[in-house]
């Protein structure tokens, strides 16, 4: 008596010997290309679970690697974001930056190659900031009123201000240069002719260009162009076109000296924009704030994306009350932020009002954690003070990736100098 295999015909005197060829890893078939594809499909099999094991690998040596070369380098500098062709870890370009706030503008700088040699904000928890991720620097915690730069004459390549914007932003009062703040611009042409950097560069918020008919702003630029000694340019850029998961406008203000003959180009627009869930989905847990339970009710009722217009009639009268038939757009009441968008504006304080931020799926502000994500600051940027100067900080912010773009353009400029 023998046993025969079914699939490809071979005998067996015994039938254990039938099941153990029954059981061989590489079933048998009597169609040979069959057996091929089986054999293909098992080495595929193989090689995937391989090439995970070895991503894994390759992503915990990148990490390992990571901790131990960055403090070397630079506090903030990401190994990933080393692109030989714009990132100079020993570029000596330098800056000053007044009123660099928790450090956003800076930092974009200094992740592009340049070495701040001076900060300087007037509130200690900026100044406890700017300390903390940039040991080495000259911080000067002064009202900006009080800088003597005169050592820095002819010694600096960029002179930078994120000079206060309130008096002119629209979300504020709009005094402009009436406003005490307003009139820190113009204190800051006085630093230029001291120190007459080879460049020098003013953030502030997009409201700049329309305030007062366009009076305050005109007024800004013939003061800063009064020298005669540098070309102008200006331009509100949305972060969102430079790898910025936010839609933040701000107009930069950029002066080059003259007598280098360059013109300057602004950073080209990043092809493709980020959105909240390319940057929210990782998150390290942090502190932030909470909604009162009422206000919570309330949003929970909305979606992502959506607004107070998509709350029932009577809920809206009653969180809106006045706003309610004062008409208009104000989208931003009863905001709920949508994974797929980018953010809007981060702001000073994460619960206002008019303008909400809240997060996509969860009924609650972004914490600080989150908010310096959707700001590009990276999660080992340490802020200082109380979580609402830490909102702040990062709500006053340029962005990081923004910053280090616009730095980037900059140094195009005295790259072809030297
Ligand atoms: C818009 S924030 C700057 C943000 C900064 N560019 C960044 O990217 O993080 C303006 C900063 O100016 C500071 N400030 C206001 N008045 C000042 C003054 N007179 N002297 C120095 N700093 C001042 C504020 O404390 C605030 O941090």
């Amino acid at each position: 008596m023998s046993f025969i295999c079914k699939k490809c015909n071979r005998s067996f005197k015994r039938n254990c010997d039938l099941k153990k060829h029954l059981k061989r890893k590489v079933p048998c078939d009597t169609d040979l290309s069959n057996i091929g594809k089986i054999i293909d499909q098992k080495i595929e099999e193989k090689m995937i679970n391989y090439r995970k094991e070895f991503e894994e690998l390759m992503y915990q040596k990148m990490e390992e690697l990571k901790k131990f070369i960055s403090p070397q380098i630079n506090n903030n500098y990401e190994i990933e974001d080393i692109d030989e062709e714009d990132e100079t870890i020993d570029s000596q370009f330098t800056f000053i930056e007044v009123c660099a706030g928790g450090g956003g503008l800076s930092s974009g700088f200094i992740k592009a190659g340049f070495k701040p040699l001076l900060l300087n904000d007037m509130v200690q928890s900026c100044c406890d900031t700017l300390e903390k991720n940039h040991p080495n620097t000259n911080i000067i915690c002064d009202s900006l009123l009080n800088l003597d730069l005169t050592e820095y004459k002819h010694k600096v390549d960029v002179l930078m201000g994120g000079v206060p914007c309130q008096s002119f932003s629209h979300a504020g009062s709009r005094k402009g240069l009436e406003d005490e703040r307003g009139d820190l611009i113009l204190k800051f042409k006085n630093l230029i002719d001291i120190v007459e950097p080879k460049i020098f560069l003013i953030e502030n918020v997009a409201g700049l260009k329309s305030h007062n008919k366009g009076k305050t702003f005109k007024r800004v630029i013939e003061n800063l162009s009064s020298c005669g000694k540098y070309d102008i340019k200006y331009d509100i850029l949305n972060s969102v076109d430079y790898n910025v998961p936010q839609k933040r406008k701000r107009m930069i203000i950029i002066g080059v000296l003259k007598s280098l003959k360059k013109e300057y180009q602004w950073p080209k627009k990043c092809e493709k924009q980020l959105v909240l869930r390319d940057v929210l989905l990782d998150v390290p847990d942090s502190e932030g704030s909470q909604y009162s339970e009422t206000k919570k009710k309330v949003l929970d009722l909305v979606p992502q994306g959506g607004c107070w217009v998509d709350l029932p009639e009577d809920i809206q009268k009653e969180y809106m009350g006045k706003s309610y038939f004062s008409g208009g757009g104000k989208r931003g009441i009863a905001r709920r932020l949508s994974m797929d968008e980018p953010s809007l504006t981060i702001m000073c304080t994460p619960q206002q009002k008019q303008t909400e931020r809240c997060h996509p799926t969860e009924t609650r502000p972004f914490t600080i954690r989150e908010s310096a994500r959707i700001q590009t600051f990276p999660d080992d940027y340490i802020f200082c003070g109380s979580v609402s100067q830490q909102y702040k900080q990062i709500g006053n912010a340029v962005p990081v990736e923004f910053a280090r773009h616009i730095a980037l353009s900059v140094k195009n400029i005295l790259e072809n100098n030297e």
